[in-house]
């Protein structure tokens, strides 16, 4: 078992990482929770093949608790669920010593998070993520939201968790591409702050993709020890996080024109991305020639794409960059490669180059 310390004052939490770390979630939620009540909100897929396990901790650890499961996906990410948790939530009159558990994929930490950090102004929360992304990203951090009609992640909050059990073993039964989609945010972050984590990725690629535990273990250790160290220091956004949004910038115009359908993960739409991003740079004179095609060849050791097959019109894809929420002044910010392991962030580029870099030819400096 490996544990990450996140600091954040009087907020810090420890994210436990091994093979059984779902067997602790009781002992976790006798100090996270002093009420003594639980309630687990978890989707179908992840309930059926971990609820018991977990309602079994607890339970035993004397944590009077029930399961919640919504339906697996995207969609579950709507004020309609989260108004289904908050009427659970008052109907077993949980009080602020009692907690959430969030059982699942980012879907479920997204929307168990949101329902702890509004239902009577907070309630503590643990955050048991299952699948690789929710593991070395969205669990770490404290972000929460659901989508609006008009936009992903439009409703949240900032809510830390109280700890953080990531249990390797669950990535077993996780879809192959599912896995690929969060390997591409775990290229992501040694791509912008480690080049010693993407040199282990690259000689260690066949073992990570086998499953590997000792493998995974280090590489989802790793890669919230560098979230963390990201977040710490910015909670809010205001400066060095915005470096975790490398190839997100284009990544969400590409999820947006493909009207976020299961026909695109958004791993996939990041690793075109970053891809994107990287040649963008290069062509910037910023990032040398050789470092865009160790990127590329990585995400493409992972299964992952680099380029879009026909890139959409420059139009539509202004319009979806410029529709992303991220935009400062009404500008699209974008996060540049200077070289592995070292990024520029708040970046302003010409929307031409931006449509080249998808298309996978190399841009004109
Ligand atoms: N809060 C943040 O900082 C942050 C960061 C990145 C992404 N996100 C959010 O995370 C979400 C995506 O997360 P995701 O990719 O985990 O999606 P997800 O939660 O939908 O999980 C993907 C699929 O895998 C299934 N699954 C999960 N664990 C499994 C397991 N162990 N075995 C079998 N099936 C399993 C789920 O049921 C689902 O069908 C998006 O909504 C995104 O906005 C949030
Ligand atoms: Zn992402």
């Amino acid at each position: 078992m490996r544990t990450v310390r996140v600091a954040f004052g009087e907020r810090s939490y420890t994210i436990w990482i091994g093979a059984s770390a779902l067997r602790r979630l009781g002992e976790a939620a006798c100090s996270c929770f002093p009420g003594g009540r639980a309630l687990v909100v978890s989707d179908r897929n992840v309930a059926r093949r971990y609820g018991p396990a977990a309602l079994a901790s607890l339970r035993e650890a004397g944590i009077r608790a029930e399961l919640l499961a919504v339906p697996a996906g995207e969609r579950s990410k709507s004020l309609a669920q989260l108004s289904r948790i908050f009427d659970r939530l008052a109907s077993l009159k949980l009080d602020r010593g009692c907690g959430l558990v969030a059982l699942g994929g980012g879907v479920i930490g997204d929307l168990g998070g949101l329902a702890a950090a509004i239902f009577l102004r907070g309630i503590p929360y643990i955050q048991a993520p299952t699948s690789l992304l929710a593991q070395v990203d969205s669990s770490v951090g404290g972000k929460t939201a659901v989508d609006h009609r008009l936009g992903k992640n439009l409703i949240g909050a900032f809510h830390q968790p109280a700890a953080v059990l990531s249990d390797i073993a669950s990535l077993d039964t996780l879809p192959a591409r599912e896995f690929r989609s969060g390997m591409a945010e775990v290229v992501k972050h040694a791509a912008i702050a480690d080049a010693a984590l993407f040199t282990y990725l690259e000689r260690n690629a066949a073992r990570i993709q086998d499953r590997n535990k000792a493998a995974l273990e280090r590489v989802v250790a790793e890669n919230c020890r560098l979230k963390a160290r990201i977040v710490e220091k910015d909670e809010r956004e205001t400066g060095l996080r915005q470096s975790l949004n490398f190839g997100h910038t284009l990544g969400h115009a590409i999820e947006t024109l493909a009207g976020y359908s299961r026909r695109l993960l958004h791993g996939e739409a990041v690793a075109m991305g970053m891809a994107a991003a990287a040649r963008l740079s290069c062509g910037e004179g910023l990032c040398p020639k050789g470092d865009v095609k160790r990127l590329v060849a990585l995400l493409e050791r992972f299964g992952l794409p680099t380029a879009m097959r026909r890139p959409p019109a420059l139009r539509q894809l202004e319009g979806a960059v410029e529709s992303d929420k991220k935009r400062r002044r009404g500008k699209p910010r974008f996060v540049l490669l200077e070289r592995i392991g070292k990024v520029r962030y708040g970046c302003e580029l010409s929307s031409r180059g931006w449509r080249t870099a998808l298309s996978g030819r190399p841009v004109k400096g």
